[in-house]
């Protein structure tokens, strides 16, 4: 862990130095010694609220550090930076854009006027939309060009579009519709193109192309398969009745070809990694039905409510989004696993890797001037099982530091009880683990307790010690349905705003994809012998060139 802390923009220079102080005491007294001196830190540092709860005894913090945390974010204004967002003030000051994905699950039925024009009345325009589409394609009223009913829905997307709606069906496969089903195409290479396609029928098949600008290579470069696909097996005339799609473009939408009954608005005050909520979502409505979408959106919004009046100290966001802080800033946690241990979950990890890092892995200030801190961390992560027999070695015993999250549903996700009751084991003892560790001296006792000779305890002590120490919440809750899934990827997508608000940065931009982006459009004639390549490559591009013949 890192000595020397560096500065913050934080409006108070004394918590910030009362906060590095409360990490050189903890760091000297590690998880052991917090719990020593106090047995029941459970109760200070565990809060539950709209049905999950939220376990962060296991954090490297005590409740004397967590009140100046608290502090912090008053200082920084937090509530208020909250409130800005949600009453559509320009807060994405780069792309002078509003960020309202809160608009999209709101449930008050009251009106929120930006810029002239009520932004939720133009949501419940696109949710009535969303619904009569699903209800046509499900009920067999909007068929194939052949009449046929669908059975099969390709979604087409990238990023934002395509990382959250992957994910809701994932977790909520147990609620998907059994005759029609979902898959998704996002990568450029094809390979999900060419296994998707190949085994379905295209007479059966709806595409669905979700592309916030419909400029996205990637996006554009599968669409344009899709739609030969189609003509090839069923006409020109058929893509009309076999494309949806999803964009701001509608100039792109008609030089497609898409029926204007099958396109769904969208609006640039919606980020593509907080887009779920939006018609982005129609795979997941199509998938789970209506009825259980609007559970989701419902408890986003129970979320929303949450995260804007509950008090910082009771706050999960708050508090989720202030360890993060606590974690990166004052510990020097360079990364954060999320490890669900329900196998539903197993993309929200990649979800999240786009949802924090793309919103905070930002080097500038809001207006524009290097930070001299450190922002978010790499998050990465694995369902719960399969990561303890991969990685979960070096989360115990190596050298990176990490801080951790465990997400544990209590109840099994396929009516599996008694396995889920191991996992419930394996999630509650690595924690355990994590936070205590195992010394030298407790190896050695249980060696010599095995009857291991002195000298080989000696040999083999070192190898079994665990330092403990690393700080990891427990994020519980009853079941993964659809509303809880609501609930837990808005305190997800809140507390990445907290953090964004105390380091000063706008989360709602992403500059940093640009470049890379041009540079590829630039050398794509190159690949192909059209065009020169840049002498640094031009080695690299002789010998892709003698492979591709
Ligand atoms: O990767 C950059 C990005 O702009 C993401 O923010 C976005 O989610 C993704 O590309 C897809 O963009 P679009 O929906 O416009 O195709």
């Amino acid at each position: 862990m890192a000595d020397a802390t560096p500065s913050l923009p934080f409006a108070s220079v004394a918590l910030s130095a009362a906060l590095s102080a409360h990490a050189a005491r903890i760091k000297a007294l590690g998880y052991r010694g917090l719990l020593a001196a106090d047995p029941n830190r459970y109760a200070p540092l565990s809060v539950e609220a709209e049905g999950l709860l939220l376990d962060f005894s296991r954090q490297l913090i005590d409740p004397k550090a967590l009140k100046d945390l608290l502090a912090l974010a008053e200082a920084s204004q937090v509530s208020e930076a909250f409130e800005r967002m949600c009453r559509g003030d320009r807060i994405n000051a780069s792309e002078q854009r509003a960020v309202l994905h809160t608009a999209l699950r709101d449930q008050s039925g009251t009106a929120l006027v930006v810029a002239g024009e009520d932004i939720r009345a133009l949501v419940r325009q696109v949710r009535d939309h969303m619904r009569r589409f699903v209800a046509a394609v499900t009920q067999g009223e909007r068929r194939g060009a052949t009449g046929s009913r669908f059975t099969d829905v390709i979604h087409i997307g990238i990023g934002g579009s395509d990382l959250g709606p992957v994910m809701v069906v994932e977790a909520l496969k147990s609620y998907t519709n059994p005759a029609l089903a979902v898959h998704f195409v996002s990568n450029v290479d094809g390979v999900q193109w060419a296994d998707v396609s190949a085994r379905l029928n295209p007479a059966t098949t709806l595409v669905v192309i979700c592309s916030k600008t419909f400029t996205t290579l990637e996006t554009l470069t599968n669409a344009k398969l899709a739609r030969a696909w189609i003509v090839a097996h069923l006409g020109e005339t058929a893509v009309a009745a076999h494309f949806a799609a999803v964009s701001v473009n509608h100039a792109a939408m008609n030089a497609f070809g898409v029926a204007d009954e099958a396109r769904f608005a969208l609006w640039d005050w919606v980020g593509g990694r907080y887009s779920v909520w939006s018609a982005i979502g129609l795979t997941v409505e199509l998938a789970i039905g209506s009825a259980h979408f609007e559970a989701l959106l419902k408890g986003a919004y129970a979320m929303d409510c949450h995260a804007r009046t509950a008090p910082f100290g009771q706050n999960l966001p708050v508090l989720m989004g202030l360890l993060a802080v606590w974690n990166r800033h004052y510990l020097a946690m360079t990364s954060h696993a999320v490890l669900p241990y329900d196998q539903r979950l197993h993309r929200f990890p990649a979800y999240l890797q786009q949802l924090a890092m793309e919103s905070n892995g930002k080097r500038v200030r809001r207006e524009g001037s290097p930070v001299d801190y450190p922002t978010e961390a790499v998050l990465w992560g694995e369902a719960g099982s399969n990561g303890q027999h991969s990685f979960f070695q070096l989360l115990h015993q190596g050298t990176a530091c990490v801080s951790i999250d465990l997400l544990l549903p209590a109840r099994s996700s396929v009516g599996l009880q008694a396995s889920q009751d191991l996992a419930i084991a394996h999630a509650l003892a690595q924690a355990e683990a994590f936070a205590m560790g195992y010394t030298e001296a407790e190896a050695w006792a249980e060696l010599r307790a095995k009857g291991v000779s002195m000298e080989q305890a000696h040999a083999l002590a070192p190898h079994k010690v665990h330092p403990g120490n690393r700080p990891s919440s427990l994020l519980l809750c009853e079941r993964l349905d659809p509303s809880t899934l609501g609930r837990l990827v808005a305190l997800y997508e809140h507390r990445v705003f907290v953090e964004s608000v105390l380091w000063d940065i706008n989360a709602f931009d992403q500059w940093g994809v640009e470049l890379g982006k041009r540079l590829a459009d630039a050398l794509a004639p190159a690949v192909t012998g059209a065009g020169p390549a840049p002498s640094g490559l031009q080695p690299l591009m002789d010998r892709l060139a003698r492979w591709r013949r």
